[in-house]
């Protein structure tokens, strides 16, 4: 029996790693043990506990307690902590997803431990230095063992910083570098036809709308950037008859509060539906349900592809450019020209095929098979 340690801390991890925690226990359970590690990066109960409970992830075996802070304090709070499970625990791999102050603090303190890493996402870029999620990408793998890159897209990038595709053996100087399809889209698959009774959903069943979530530093912590974003889709919903469904991310609530007159005015907006942030299976019924979708997320930007909804991006770059070249999603920044034409051009367009982009639904089947193999030969 190997033992490997799942480190997450941040709603879209929780998510991913349910792809890889439900294959790992229903066809690895006499030869691999998996511990799944919780920092402590996401701690609200609609943030973290919600998806442990509807996708019926494994408990974890610690919750540490990093909570919120600068990126120093947060990302040292998490390494140190982690070090002392790693320590006490020596599993065979670790596991990290994504781009967040989680996965690169986790995979910093495998690395320091001679612990080999497997990275899930790994190879996005949006060559924005100034973007936390970039620097956690980039050291995240450059410090791992195997890399599993969700499309073409993030196999290129890694060649580019000079890793090959696997050749046969594993090493920290000869990474495996595997295109391997999206757990994400895995996940969309398997929880997609599920049933919740969810008030705010079926509060929306009949109605046109615009799905959106804001998140993104660069969008929420500017108060001018994050104003003109608000009063943009006020607008834009309201000219075009169709009501907005917000569910509400932790730092936009932060910074919404900080300017009351913007919050009021959304309150009172009869078309505006603000509300806490929802579930995952929620969140998928309100991707198919809605009629167009407004993000600065990434996990939410390719599940509007998978739901078949166009997509606004509000983003000057991404890291899915997939969507983009397929013209089922628009970058649009922060700009309200941009946005105008983005939603515009996306609420008049037809598009009758969604080829697949993302893998064939068993990215997590093939992602075990190959940790199996690192760990068992
Ligand atoms: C983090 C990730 C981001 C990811 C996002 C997913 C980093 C650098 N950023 O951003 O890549 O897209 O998660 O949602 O890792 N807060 C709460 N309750 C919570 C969690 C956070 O109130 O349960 C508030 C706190 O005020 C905190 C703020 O939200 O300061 C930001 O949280 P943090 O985890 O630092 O970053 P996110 O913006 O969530
Ligand atoms: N999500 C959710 N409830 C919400 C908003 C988002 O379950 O209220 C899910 C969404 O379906 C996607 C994931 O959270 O699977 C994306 O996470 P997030 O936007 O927080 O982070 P990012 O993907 O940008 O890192």
């Amino acid at each position: 029996m190997k033992k490997v340690m799942t480190i997450v801390g941040a709603r879209p991890q929780f998510i991913k790693a349910a792809a890889l925690n439900r294959v790992f226990r229903r066809d690895y359970d006499e030869v691999i043990q998996e511990l799944i590690v919780h920092t402590g990066q996401h701690y609200d109960e609609g943030m973290s506990q919600v998806f442990f409970d509807e996708m019926e992830i494994d408990v974890p075996f610690a919750v540490l307690k990093a909570g919120s802070g600068n990126h120093g304090e947060q990302t040292g709070r998490m390494m140190m902590a982690l070090e002392e499970v790693v320590l006490k625990e020596q599993p065979d791999a670790v596991i990290v997803y994504g781009d967040t102050n989680s996965t690169m603090a986790g995979a910093l303190v495998a690395a320091k431990c001679n612990i080999p890493i497997v990275h899930i996402e790994a190879g996005l870029r949006s060559f924005l230095r100034t973007m936390p999620e970039e620097i956690n990408r980039v050291v995240t793998d450059h410090v791992s063992t195997l890399l599993f890159s969700p499309t073409q897209q993030g196999i290129d990038n890694l060649q580019h910083e000079g890793m090959v595709q696997h050749d046969g053996a594993y090493s920290a100087v000869n990474p495996g570098v595997f295109l391997c399809g999206d757990v994400m889209y895995d996940n969309a698959l398997y929880y997609g036809s599920r049933e919740v009774v969810h008030p705010d959903v079926v509060a929306l069943e009949g109605k046109r709308f615009v799905l959106s979530t804001i998140h993104r530093d660069h969008n929420t912590d500017d108060p001018a950037v994050l104003r003109s974003i608000v009063e943009a889709l006020l607008h834009l919903t309201q000219q075009h008859d169709l009501e907005w469904v917000l569910p509400v991310h932790p730092r936009l609530r932060k910074n919404l509060e900080l300017q009351p007159d913007l919050m009021n005015k959304m309150r009172n907006a009869s078309h505006v539906h603000l509300i806490q942030p929802v579930g995952y299976i929620a969140m998928l019924q309100l991707e198919r349900m809605s009629t167009l979708i407004v993000t600065d997320s990434g996990g939410v930007q390719k599940e509007s592809y998978f739901a078949q909804r166009p997509c606004v991006i509000l983003r000057s770059t991404t890291e899915w450019t997939e969507i983009v070249q397929q013209g089922r999603a628009i970058l649009a920044g922060a700009d309200p020209d941009k946005m105008t034409q983005a939603f515009e051009t996306l609420l008049k367009a037809q598009f009758n095929d969604w080829p697949e982009l993302y893998g064939d639904g068993k990215a997590a089947e093939s992602i075990a098979a190959e940790i199996n193999r690192l760990l068992h030969g």
